[in-house]
């Protein structure tokens, strides 16, 4: 779908962190035009920014927001989305696509909060979206037809990839790419640690690392090979790779990760269960 050419209005109810990488990436990447968006924050200095930044329009309050948009991506924080939903029930118009990013939110949290006649879509963004080189996941509510999630993915292409999972999925899906960047944030403080204890300097190493991790990554996705493939082709017999990797095997670093994510996976759950 061609947003641009749609004329659909779309609203920012949170233009923060996640509202207004968002904000960024449909701009920036040529989705939409600005004037085709309004952003309403409670803290005016952050509409103020995207108005000035972006050219966007200002609504005085999340009401005005959504008597004059199509679509309302909802990007406040999770405990404020009951407060803000309350408020806004008698003003929802029929055909308005709610598209709700905050974490832990289920969709049937939402639809108990959204009338009938507009439909819900959760999406899970993760930390690198901030930069537009995220990866964010779409559930479709109940009420959500083909055209509200073709709307969804044109405004997510804007701060990464995009793909579609069960909603029942969410949990891994936090436990996996939300919490994700911070392992690999651990993992880049180790190799750096690292490269400084066999005499490498703090910044060369740091580069080292980021490079090597953002480099190896891009060469699962460019290249088609698995990581196990590519893991062969530089583990020369009797080298160096294969000497390490054996150590990392025995120090359980495959168990840990798997691990980990499963113990994240878990708290998601628990979490959720709290909210209910
Ligand atoms: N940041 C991430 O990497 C990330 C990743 C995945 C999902 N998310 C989700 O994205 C959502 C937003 O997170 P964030 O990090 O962008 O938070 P944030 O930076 O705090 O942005 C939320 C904005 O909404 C404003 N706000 C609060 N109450 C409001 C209301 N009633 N009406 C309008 N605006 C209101 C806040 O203003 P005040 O500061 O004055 O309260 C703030 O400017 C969360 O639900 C989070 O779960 C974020």
């Amino acid at each position: 779908m061609d947003l641009k050419a749609s004329g659909l209005k779309i609203g920012f109810i949170g233009v923060g962190n996640m509202g207004s990488a968002l904000v960024r990436g449909i701009i920036e990447g040529k989705v939409v035009n600005s004037e085709q968006v309004l952003v309403s924050d409670a803290d005016t200095a952050h509409s103020l920014q995207m108005a000035s930044e972006y050219g966007v329009k200002i609504a005085k309050t999340n009401e005005e927001l959504v008597s004059a948009s199509d679509v309302v991506i909802l990007a406040v924080k999770p405990q404020v989305i009951p407060r803000v939903l309350d408020g806004l029930q008698y003003i929802v118009t029929e055909g308005q696509t709610f598209i709700s990013v905050a974490a832990g939110v289920t969709i049937k949290k939402l639809e108990a909060f959204i009338p009938d006649k507009a439909a819900v879509v959760r999406v899970l963004p993760n930390l690198p979206c901030l930069i537009g080189s995220g990866v964010s996941v779409i559930s479709p509510g109940s009420r959500a037809g083909a055209e509200d999630i073709e709307i969804t993915e044109e405004l997510l292409k804007g701060i990464g990839i995009v793909l579609h999972v069960r909603e029942k999925d969410m949990d891994a899906v936090t436990a996996l790419s939300g919490s994700g960047p911070a392992y690999v944030f651990l993992i880049l403080e180790a190799l750096t640690e690292a490269g400084v204890r066999v005499g490498l300097s703090r910044e060369i190493s740091e580069k080292l690392a980021v490079h090597t991790l953002v480099g190896a990554g891009k060469m699962v996705l460019e290249t088609g090979r698995s990581p196990e493939e590519l893991r062969w082709m530089v583990s020369s017999p009797g080298g160096t790779t294969i000497a390490a990797l054996h150590l990392l095997e025995k120090a359980g670093l495959r168990a840990a990760l798997m691990d980990a994510v499963v113990a994240a996976c878990r708290r998601a759950e628990e979490l959720g269960l709290v909210e209910e």
